[in-house]
């Protein structure tokens, strides 16, 4: 297999804070077109669009009304297809988010199910089901809701004749989909097609460890104090028959040439996650395990092994992540500040020189921190009821460094961005940036374009072993089977290299040695 996918760095466009084109302070494709010799420059293989499909944005487009056209905040089909030939023509390739747990309280067809009877198709659909209680005034069972709350909403709460409630595993705006209905999977299909004929090169299944509930649904066994994804809940998710969505998904995706890339978000324990990419299922799963670390050589190396250990028995290529717009960003949960931004740096140079696909998340290249979004302004539904606000690390991008107010994200000045850009980002512009060679993004192209460079070949990269390991100074060394080493140094102070050549370091060398808090790549000698 020469699939494009297995050795590529894959860059997560957030388009509601990527770049403004039309100036409402919201992000929009035609941003995202305007910016893509910008994207080219970072040296990345494709793109990843979180959703801009149709949707009353409740949660931030990921409640979906219509799989197949684009909201008017962000654009148009046509623009969209716009997008997709201006990728393509800069070698860049495009996923979008498909999100098939849970659609929107807008979508025609949960409209429909509202408005028809109990025990309808229509309503058959989604879960409907009545309460408990004489009068159905408690919920169907006791789970919780992702973002706080039980997941169970009244139809009509006033009504002495229509007393069903829905399930809605998120906010009350997404309601969950009925995967035992043969017509939901039917729909899944055709969405997917219809993306993958418009040309595009894979898609990111939202929540893929969702879908299928345990039979009856019964009351959880546990109910959390913290909202931890599904993972609370496990009759809620990783049912066995969720496994058959993705083999006809990826028959589906072989159908078409080149084949579709298939990513799944599937936030569970690296065993459990691996079976989703089984030889006939989804390509990859972003590495929660690793995605979650902080800076902690012992947790990277332990995870690292384990990732290793389990992709090797689906025999599925390794793939990276350690930041996206659900996670707070690295350089604050790597302690934040100088010292931060200083492991920041160092990560993003070890991810780039591990064997497979990597995922970086807008801003990574730039070392964003994440940010204390004022209360007043914070937007993630997450944060009304939950008390967990991802808004920090969802903050529009700084393009300059002279504009006040938006530093350019949106073209109109004095136009509010959606939240606020922190006044003193001007520093962490692309602007101030690209004049500065010894910064986040110079070293983030850097080794990019060095990555090209110890890139294994597609077909061997599912084969090429790595192996982590740790010493008592916290020098973690993940040694790939070509010989390449990643070497970070994590523990208190500087750390002797490898024999070898020195590739790439994120710090400069003091006396042969890398300081602390920085990572190299050693070649083989
Ligand atoms: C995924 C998305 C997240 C969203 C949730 C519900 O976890 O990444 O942003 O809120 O699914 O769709």
């Amino acid at each position: 297999m020469s699939d494009w996918w297995n050795s590529a760095v894959i860059y997560e466009v957030y388009p509601r804070s990527f770049s403004d084109a039309d100036g409402d302070g919201i992000g929009d494709l035609r941003g995202i077109i305007e910016r893509m010799p910008y994207l080219e420059s970072l040296g990345i293989d494709g793109i990843w669009l979180t959703p801009f499909q149709r949707s009353p944005q409740v949660d931030q487009g990921y409640d979906i009304s219509d799989y197949c056209d684009v909201d008017p905040l962000f654009g148009s089909l046509a623009d969209f297809d716009e997008l997709l030939a201006a990728a393509h023509s800069h070698g860049i390739r495009v996923l979008v988010d498909i999100v098939p747990n849970h659609t929107s309280i807008e979508n025609p067809l949960f409209e429909a199910a509202v408005a028809a009877a109990p025990g309808s198709i229509e309503r058959d659909m989604f879960h409907f089901s009545e309460g408990r209680g004489l009068n159905s005034e408690s919920p169907p069972n006791n789970w919780v809701s992702v973002f706080g709350g039980p997941a169970w909403h009244r139809v009509f709460p006033e009504s002495t004749v229509d007393t069903q409630w829905y399930l809605h595993l998120f906010s009350p705006g997404q309601p969950d989909w009925n995967w035992e209905n043969p017509a939901v999977a039917a729909y899944f299909e055709a969405v997917i097609r219809f993306w993958f004929d418009r040309g595009v090169d894979g898609i990111r299944v939202d929540v893929a460890h969702g879908l299928y509930k345990a039979a009856g649904m019964p009351d959880s066994p546990t109910v959390p104090a913290v909202i931890d994804g599904l993972r609370s809940n496990p009759l809620a998710m990783d049912q066995e028959p969720v496994h058959e969505v993705y083999r006809s998904w990826r028959r589906i995706a072989e159908e078409y040439s080149p084949a579709r890339l298939l990513v799944g978000e599937v936030n569970l324990e690296p065993e459990r996650s691996a079976r989703y990419t089984r030889a006939d299922e989804l390509h990859q799963t972003f590495a929660f395990a690793f995605a979650k670390l902080g800076w902690d050589g012992k947790q990277w190396s332990a995870v690292g092994q384990q990732l290793e250990a389990v992709r090797r028995t689906v025999g599925s290529a390794p793939s990276w992540a350690l930041e996206n717009h659900d996670i707070v960003r690295t350089v604050t949960r790597f302690g934040g500040g100088a010292l931060g931004q200083q492991r920041a740096r160092a990560a993003v140079v070890a991810l780039l020189g591990l064997p497979g696909t990597v995922y970086i998340y807008q801003g990574q290249e730039l070392g964003l921190p994440e940010v204390d979004v004022p209360v007043a302004r914070r937007a993630d539904p997450m944060w009304f009821n939950g008390g967990v606000s991802r808004d920090g690390a969802r903050v529009p991008l700084p393009w300059d460094a002279a504009s006040a107010g938006s530093h350019g994200f949106s073209p109109v000045p004095g136009a509010e961005p959606w939240l606020p850009v922190p006044p003193a980002w001007g520093d962490f512009s692309i602007e101030r940036q690209e004049l500065d060679e010894t910064s986040a993004l110079a070293l983030f192209r850097q080794a990019s374009a060095l990555r090209a460079q110890f890139e294994v070949s597609s077909s061997s990269s599912a084969s090429l072993a790595l192996d982590w390991s740790i010493d008592g100074n916290g020098r973690v060394i993940a040694r790939r089977s070509d010989g390449l080493r990643v070497v970070i140094a994590m523990g208190e102070s500087a750390v002797e290299l490898p024999a070898g050549a020195v590739v790439l370091s994120s710090e400069a060398l003091v006396d042969g040695k890398l300081p602390a808090n920085a990572a190299a790549w050693v070649a083989a000698e």
